[in-house]
């Protein structure tokens, strides 16, 4: 079987992640290609060595042009700030390779358009870690969107609530605007938007309306001890219209407490309402309206089963729960199908699909600065 070699840039939590999905889906997935962890690229060179003995990566370095550049490497994968997001991606595209990159596809909507462009030109494959698509739940309301089980959609409801973004969480990249792009809101929403537009396979045409906030502007800086300035958002909403007629709203904050990672979508349509939880990602909600008024209401569908629910037979016996992890190898499995020039299990965001989540990002933006609506063909 041939191996598809990859390099992976950054090592912390979205490098681990990425690591273990790599390691894990050889061991539940048939697939045309395997994984191999070729080369790991970071900072720090002594964290990199533990980290290469760790998960197994036959090479380390500190220097990306050298990872990306490798003849050997097929697959360059970029679990980086958003800042870093662009540089490897135009590197790696320009050489060919495919590029799995994390989300937001970038900090600014421009480096994101640079990136959708060389994608455009070149012969490697994109991938967007979008991977809440892929617990099972969240896939299976999408098929049952497709197969019309809802009808005409009417609302998209979008929250992602965490709360460890309080005052006492020190300054990190992700509240700085040079790093970061943005707040909750590049973090956050950009799941939800992702999932929404997903779910429904809609596209969203314009923003409404939008608040962003800033409440916790000075954060302790831990190599200093000085106060620096928070340049995010710590929470934006937005209200949205889609194409076909629906109105959507999205909430991203980390300041809510009580939720711990709260990813939540509910969709209701002519037929019936879909709803989603990541705090109980097993199951899906599904409320069927032909089921009349005497037993109507949300069932509650756990996606486990084999042959009913998407990757489920890869896994554990039916009822025997999956987490966090299983998104990430199942999102593996589909790229390695990919790249092999084999249909996914779900579809996968691509730098183009990724570019429209962010036009939609960057509309709430403008949108909250002005006070006004913002139509998406305004976001170019
Ligand atoms: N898909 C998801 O659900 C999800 C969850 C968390 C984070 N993310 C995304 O993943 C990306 C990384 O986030 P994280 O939480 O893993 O961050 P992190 O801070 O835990 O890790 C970032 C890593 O990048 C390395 N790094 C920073 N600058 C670098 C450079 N110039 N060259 C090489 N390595 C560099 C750091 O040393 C570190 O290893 C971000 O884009 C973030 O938005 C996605």
């Amino acid at each position: 079987m041939k191996n598809c070699n990859v390099a992976l840039i950054g090592q912390k939590f979205m490098g681990r992640a990425h690591s273990n999905a790599y390691g894990q889906v050889k061991r539940f997935f048939n697939l045309p290609i395997q994984p191999a962890l070729h080369t790991i690229v970071g900072r720090n060179a002594k964290e990199l060595a533990a980290f290469a003995a760790r998960w197994g990566y036959v090479n380390k370095t500190t220097s990306l042009h050298e990872a990306v550049m490798d003849e050997a490497v097929d697959l360059v994968d970029i679990a980086t700030p958003n800042h870093v997001h662009a540089e490897p991606a135009l590197l790696a595209l320009s050489a060919g390779k495919h590029v799995a990159c994390e989300k937001p596809l970038a900090g600014t909507l421009e480096d994101a358009r640079s990136m959708r462009n060389a994608a455009r030109k070149s012969r490697g494959k994109t991938f967007v870690w979008f991977n809440y698509r892929r617990c099972p739940a969240v896939a299976l309301a999408h098929r049952l969107v497709k197969e019309k089980r809802l009808g005409r959609i009417y609302h998209v409801r979008a929250q992602y609530l965490q709360s460890w973004g309080g005052p006492q969480t020190p300054m990190l990249w992700r509240f700085n605007k040079k790093e970061a792009g943005s707040g909750a809101h590049g973090d956050l929403n950009a799941h939800i938007v992702d999932m929404a537009r997903f779910i429904t396979g809609d596209e969203i045409t314009e923003v409404n309306g939008a608040i962003r906030k800033t409440f916790v502007k000075e954060r302790k800086d831990l190599a200093t001890g000085k106060m620096k300035r928070s340049s995010v958002d710590d929470c934006v909403l937005f209200l949205a219209s889609f194409k076909q007629g629906a109105v959507g709203s999205f909430e991203a904050t980390r300041l809510a407490h009580g939720n711990h990672n709260a990813n939540k979508i509910e969709i209701n349509g002519e037929k019936g309402s879909l709803r989603f939880n990541f705090e109980d990602m097993n199951w899906l909600e599904f409320c069927d309206a032909s089921d009349g008024a005497r037993e109507g209401g949300f069932r509650r569908i756990m996606c486990t089963s084999a042959g009913n629910h998407p990757y489920a037979e890869n896994w554990w016996p039916d009822a025997h729960i999956l987490g966090y992890e299983h998104g990430f190898t199942n999102m593996a499995a589909d790229i390695m199908r990919a790249i092999a020039g084999r249909k996914p299990e779900v579809p996968l965001p691509d730098f183009d699909d990724a570019y429209q989540t962010q036009r939609v990002l960057e509309a709430a933006l403008v949108s909250a600065r002005n006070r006004c609506s913002i139509k998406l063909q305004e976001i170019r």
